[in-house]
């Protein structure tokens, strides 16, 4: 078979293949109630079973959501504890519909400083959807941009040997922890902020960036089709020129 054309590639990407979210404003969703932080996360997952849902069925190929940074070990004590009874319990929940849905669900992070029972629901989930053949499911847990292609260029160097070269991009893409999966082409904010905050800084080098006021608990379905319909109307260039030869036109 011949090399895709990627005219036609382009064509395609009026759904993007790869959306990644930065699920921000929990906290500040629960602090203007007058709750604690955590009831913001807590009410923050109705908003991502939603979006596992509106972008599955939309037919989006790779979701990845930003669920605690390399970043949030920062936090009180208190708050990332809560926030991981809250992973464990959502795995447990979500897990029979995920399966239902046909979703492969995979972690990318730094997850050896997790409690050893979020561990070991992680490494479940993973094995029992590790064959399914719907949306790619991604959480991002512990993770962080920086860290990923530190990890990325250690095994790859590793691996390499004395045949490192320096100008395989795809060579090293092969050991980030999103390997496998196509580039970003889509990625939204909540929350207000506009800054990527360690998130997938490789992988989103020429994703559309949409960032929304709305803080995460109060997104709908209704503003993940704005989103998409937002990206539609996006002319992607990577670079290039429209028009002329290598266009890479997202219309
Ligand atoms: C994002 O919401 C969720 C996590 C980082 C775990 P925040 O907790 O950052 O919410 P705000 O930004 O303080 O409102
Ligand atoms: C980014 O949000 C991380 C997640 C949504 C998991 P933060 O709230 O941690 O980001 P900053 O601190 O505002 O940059
Ligand atoms: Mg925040």
């Amino acid at each position: 078979m011949p090399d895709p054309d990627p005219t036609m590639t382009a064509v395609d990407a009026v759904l993007p293949a790869h959306v990644a979210v930065i699920m921000d404003g929990n906290g500040r969703w629960a602090e203007t109630r007058g709750q604690p932080r955590a009831a913001g996360h807590r009410e923050g997952l109705g908003a991502t079973r939603e979006a596992v849902r509106f972008f599955g069925e939309r037919g989006v190929r790779a979701l990845t959501l930003f669920a605690f940074s390399s970043e949030n070990w920062r936090r009180p004590r208190e708050e990332v504890e809560a926030l991981f009874d809250l992973f464990v319990s959502a795995i447990e929940g979500e897990l029979p519909e995920l399966l239902e849905r046909g979703v492969c669900l995979r972690f990318i992070g730094e997850r050896a400083r997790f409690p050893d029972e979020l561990q070991q629901r992680m490494g479940e989930a993973e094995r029992r959807t590790a064959e399914n053949g719907g949306l790619e499911l991604v959480i991002a847990l512990g993770y962080g941009g920086r860290w990923d292609m530190q990890q990325a260029a250690l095994r790859w160097a590793r691996a390499q040997g004395d045949e490192a070269r320096a100008d395989d991009e795809a060579g090293l893409a092969r050991y980030l922890s999103t390997a496998g999966l196509p580039d970003v082409d889509l990625l939204i904010r909540t929350g207000g902020e506009q800054r990527i905050s360690n998130f997938l800084l490789w992988q989103a080098a020429y994703a559309e960036l949409l960032f929304v006021d709305t803080l995460w608990p109060d997104m709908t379905t209704d503003d993940f089709e704005r989103a998409l319909q937002w990206y539609a109307g996006r002319q992607r260039r990577f670079g290039g020129v429209p028009g002329t030869q290598g266009e890479a036109v997202n219309a």
